[in-house]
């Protein structure tokens, strides 16, 4: 067992005010609330609006949250990695971004891209540098800013995606709680069902490419679908079993939040009744990286100390992955 055992020790989130309905969407695009809500589980998402606001400003929300409620200063952060596949510029990162307007100065920051697995990626990253011994106080934060890359005219996109930030702060257990064991995985091969075509190195922008409608997402929906449905199940079955966990062992399951039937199939083949699942989808739609911090955030006051969690991620690249940890902190009504 490793010296240093990575517990979240805070945890904030932060949406924009406006709220982007079914009904909005009737107007905007050939659908119905319906189709939305039988499909996808989706009511009503959140954007962001207003000129010269990007990811790293709902990031500065949650982080300035976090580091309030848990009486952290700016200075003692050692480490700030932010996923996000919606970067405020290609470079530099989003994360030194955040460090700037936040007021972090002694710490080093990178971004990490792995699409919707980005949040648990980074967080397992994160542990890494805890285990280890060399850092002390870590922000893991998951935001994305979808609207900036989603076509509003395209109805097979544009019903899914809202905007949303989330942060922890990590820090070294002072018991047994804290992250246990996690199970990660990529098949890059999949990267043809999921992605945004230009912009990137292969794909410079151009007039052509902003004319194809080449810089928002391009997803085939059921084929990813068909992945997501199987790999994220799997991937919470397999850690449950990894670490001799029977379904009533365990308080919750924290899924990425990109579809109501991938969460409820990974819920039924884990055993747990729907009370164990963290489900926000009506409200927030799927916020890429943003939706497992918006869960832990939202059922904060109803964690104890000791929970056994299950943390499951599913998205493009493919990405996909699981987490097992022990809550550390009694959360507060
Ligand atoms: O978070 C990252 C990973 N992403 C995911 O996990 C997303 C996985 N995929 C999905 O969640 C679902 O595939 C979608 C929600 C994207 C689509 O749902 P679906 O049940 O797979 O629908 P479909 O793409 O098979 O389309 C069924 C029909 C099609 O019409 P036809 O060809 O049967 O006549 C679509 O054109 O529904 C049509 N359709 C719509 N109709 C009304 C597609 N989008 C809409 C819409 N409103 N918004």
């Amino acid at each position: 067992m490793s010296k240093f055992r990575a517990a979240i020790t805070g945890i904030q989130a932060y949406a924009p005010d406006y709220i982007l309905t079914n009904q909005e969407l009737e107007n905007m695009v050939d659908t119905t609330d319906e189709w939305i809500t039988t499909r996808t589980g989706i009511k009503e998402r959140h954007i962001q609006k207003g000129k010269g606001l990007g990811t790293s400003d709902m990031a500065v929300k949650a982080v300035e949250g976090l580091l309030e409620k848990t009486g952290t200063s700016p200075d003692d952060i050692d480490l700030v990695i932010c996923a996000t596949v919606t970067p405020d510029m290609l470079f530099p990162a989003t994360a030194n971004i955040i460090c700037d307007k936040a007021g972090i100065k002694n710490a080093f920051s990178f971004d990490l891209n792995a699409a919707c697995s980005g949040f648990i990626y980074a967080l397992i990253t994160a542990n890494k540098f805890i285990e280890s011994g060399s850092h002390k106080k870590v922000l893991v934060i998951g935001a994305d800013k979808m609207s900036s890359i989603v076509d509003y005219t395209d109805r097979q996109t544009c019903i899914i995606f809202g905007d949303a930030a989330g942060a922890v702060l990590l820090e070294p257990s002072t018991d047994d709680n804290g992250i246990i064991d996690s199970i990660l995985r990529t098949d890059g091969s999949g990267r043809v069902h999921l992605h945004q075509k230009a912009g990137g190195s292969v794909k410079p922008p151009s007039y052509e490419t902003i004319d194809a409608k080449e810089h928002f997402v391009f997803q085939e929906g059921q084929a990813v679908f068909k992945f997501a449905v199987i790999n994220m199940a799997d991937i919470s079955v397999e850690i449950m079993e990894k670490n001799g966990l029977k379904s009533e062992d365990i308080a919750w399951l924290v899924p990425h939040q990109a579809n109501l039937r991938i969460i409820e199939a990974t819920a039924r083949r884990m055993g747990l009744e729907r009370e164990k699942v963290m489900i926000n989808i009506p409200r927030y739609g799927n916020t890429t990286n943003g939706t497992i911090p918006m869960c832990l955030y939202e059922w904060e006051d109803q964690l104890k100390k000791g929970d056994n969690l299950i943390l499951a991620a599913f998205g493009g690249g493919f990405t996909w992955g699981s987490i097992y940890l022990k809550w550390a902190y009694d959360g507060k009504k």
